[in-house]
């Protein structure tokens, strides 16, 4: 068993606030989520020769979940978002097979692919005493059922619980027109191989119906947190009502790169958070041809536009947008959006198989299992999230006002994003880039600190002074990010144990031993990385 460091503020954060959802939000915008997708994570006898086709079941289970949760929390995350937890409709589509749990047939059994209902309270139960949280994806907008074409689909109703009658869903139309809220919130999605029956979320009944089992659910299985499957296509007002009857915090999905389409959801109060859609499209493109100026304009955009960033999760994969190596296979260039996710504002949210580098692109290419990379935790991006985890971490213990101080911008171009988050003392700064790992070497002078800090640069354990602007000389290579503590903050980490003292990233220092740090393990790191792509 393990004690986590947030134990502490959270249970301080439930004191004052008693047990609203406002405590509840407090209480997430402390941890770090990692997202799994049940079928495709472990299998209960941990068995990886097995294939399986990507449409198909791979047979990963709650079980098997318990059995791998240390490779989780090493890595430093402190919540887990799993696949939707109840049973689902049995055929084989043309779309695949219903192996990601989104196709809900009754809602009030779990889905026996994954396990028993005593698994997934034993999953609730191993993530408490490791002091982790548990959020369940679930999908309020349909039911699904197999059909062959033509449209309309011929939907057996009886076959769903609770929703047993025609009279609880939409008459069928297919979604056509995506800026016309009612035709995507009453009309079915993507009617080809199942028909997602659209339920009249805007009925009374559907909407008690959906309270009382939400809250049974979350009751029964101790979830401590939702996410709202496809939330922009039902009525807005369906939502705060289901979301105040679960009695936890949520995350409703919000497709959108528009700012007020998304910041409206939590100004009118209708969710309390969403995952960071806004900044993800910006965030993929400053890697792949864009500038993170744009990053930074949408940052204020979102800053401005919505009431509670600190409730959004930043995220620059999930399981349904091809992989961020699926554009670019830099390993560098991940090591930077990585470094995004864990240290922006908001709840930082890293999907199976990001920490592998894995690349697949779309649907369900970007679903492989994450059998195949073994469960290595000295992979490169491992090793860098579990080390950026834990500066989040020890900056939340240390002062927890860290979560609600808003990072500011040091430093903006083409090429380069410098943010400095945190209260004087416990603050970081960070300066992602998109240079590549064939990236040149040069320094810039960036602030953040106050004059004559010991700070040290976690990526790569080098140690400097900041002058008597409290600016530090970066020294930037290989396309490296840079993420910069105090030496004094750094003690508690474990990290670094061994350093050496910045400097300039040119051959010619690479022949003293000293200089090796830095640079030869940026190699190191890189060679490692091709030895996992080759396996
Ligand atoms: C998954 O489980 C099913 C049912 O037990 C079995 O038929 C199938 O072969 C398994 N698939 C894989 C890839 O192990
Ligand atoms: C449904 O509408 C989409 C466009 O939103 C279209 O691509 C698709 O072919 C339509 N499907 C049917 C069965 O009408
Ligand atoms: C919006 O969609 C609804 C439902 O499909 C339709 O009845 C209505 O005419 C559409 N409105 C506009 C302005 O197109
Ligand atoms: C919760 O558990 C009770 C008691 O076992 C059961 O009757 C009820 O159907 C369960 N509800 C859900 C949503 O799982
Ligand atoms: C969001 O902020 C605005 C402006 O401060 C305020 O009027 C509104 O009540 C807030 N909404 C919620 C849900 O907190
Ligand atoms: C980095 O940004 C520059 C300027 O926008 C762009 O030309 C370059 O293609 C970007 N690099 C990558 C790897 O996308
Ligand atoms: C200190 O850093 C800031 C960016 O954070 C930069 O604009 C400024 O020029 C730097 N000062 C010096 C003396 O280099
Ligand atoms: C994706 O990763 C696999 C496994 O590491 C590798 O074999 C493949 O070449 C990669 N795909 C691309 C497009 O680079």
């Amino acid at each position: 068993m393990r004690f986590s460091a947030l134990n502490v503020a959270g249970a301080a954060a439930l004191a004052f606030s008693g047990l609203s959802s406002a405590a509840n939000a407090t209480e997430w915008k402390s941890r770090s989520i990692y997202q799994v997708m049940i079928d495709r994570f472990a299998r209960t006898d941990g068995s990886t020769s097995a294939e399986c086709k990507l449409y198909e079941f791979c047979n990963g289970t709650w079980t098997g979940l318990i059995n791998h949760l240390d490779y989780i929390q090493d890595m430093g995350f402190t919540a887990i978002q799993i696949s939707p937890v109840v049973e689902n409709m049995k055929d084989d589509t043309a779309v695949g097979w219903p192996y990601h749990g989104y196709w809900s047939q009754n809602l009030y059994a779990t889905n026996p692919r994954f396990g028993t209902e005593d698994d997934l309270k034993n999953l609730a139960a191993e993530l408490k005493k490791r002091d982790m949280l548990l959020m369940v994806d679930v999908v309020v907008n349909h039911m699904a059922q197999a059909f062959t074409n033509p449209v309309p689909p011929k939907v057996d109703y009886s076959k769903f619980n609770p929703f047993d009658d025609k009279k609880y869903f939409h008459p069928y139309c297919n979604v056509t027109m995506w800026e016309n809220s009612t035709d995507y919130q009453q009309c079915w999605l993507y009617p080809y191989g199942v028909a997602l029956a659209d339920l009249k979320t805007e009925s009374p009944d559907v909407s008690e119906m959906f309270g009382s089992w939400i809250k049974e659910l979350v009751s029964n299985y101790s979830i401590d947190g939702l996410r709202i499957d496809a939330a922009k296509h039902v009525n807005d007002a369906f939502l705060p009502a289901f979301v105040e009857a679960s009695g936890v915090f949520a995350f409703g999905e919000v497709l959108t790169g528009v700012q007020n389409d998304m910041c409206r959801y939590q100004n009118k109060g209708l969710l309390p958070g969403m995952p960071n859609y806004l900044e993800f499209y910006p965030l993929n493109a400053a890697f792949n041809g864009g500038s993170f100026v744009s990053l930074a304009d949408m940052r204020s955009q979102a800053a401005t536009g919505c009431n509670d960033t600190f409730a959004l999760g930043t995220f620059v994969e999930n399981h349904d947008m091809p992989r961020f190596a699926s554009q670019n296979q830099d390993l560098a260039l991940a090591k930077n959006a990585m470094t995004y996710v864990i240290l922006n504002d908001g709840i930082p949210t890293v999907y199976q198989g990001q920490e592998q580098h894995f690349n697949g692109s779309i649907t369900p290419a970007n679903r492989e299992p994450l059998w195949l990379s073994g469960y290595d935790t000295k992979a490169p991006l491992y090793v860098l999230t579990q080390t950026l985890n834990k500066i989040r971490n020890n900056a939340i213990k240390k002062d927890d006002s860290y979560l609600e101080t808003a990072a500011t911008t040091l430093w903006a171009d083409t090429n380069h994003l410098c943010l400095r988050k945190g209260p004087d003392g416990t603050q970081v700064v960070f300066c992602i880039n998109n240079k590549s790992s064939k990236g040149d070497s040069y320094q810039v002078s960036i602030g953040g600190f106050s004059p004559s800090d010991q700070v040290v640069e976690v990526v790569s354990c080098a140690t400097s002074t900041a002058d008597a602007t409290g600016n530090v000389t970066m020294y930037f290579g290989a396309g490296e990010p840079k993420v910069y503590v105090t030496a004094a903050t750094l003690r508690d980490t474990g990290l670094c144990p061994k350093t050496t003292a910045d400097g300039p990233k040119t051959a010619a220092n690479n022949s003293g031993a000293a200089s090796l740090g830095a640079f030869g393990s940026v190699l190191l790191l890189a060679m490692m990385g091709w030895a996992t792509l080759l396996l």
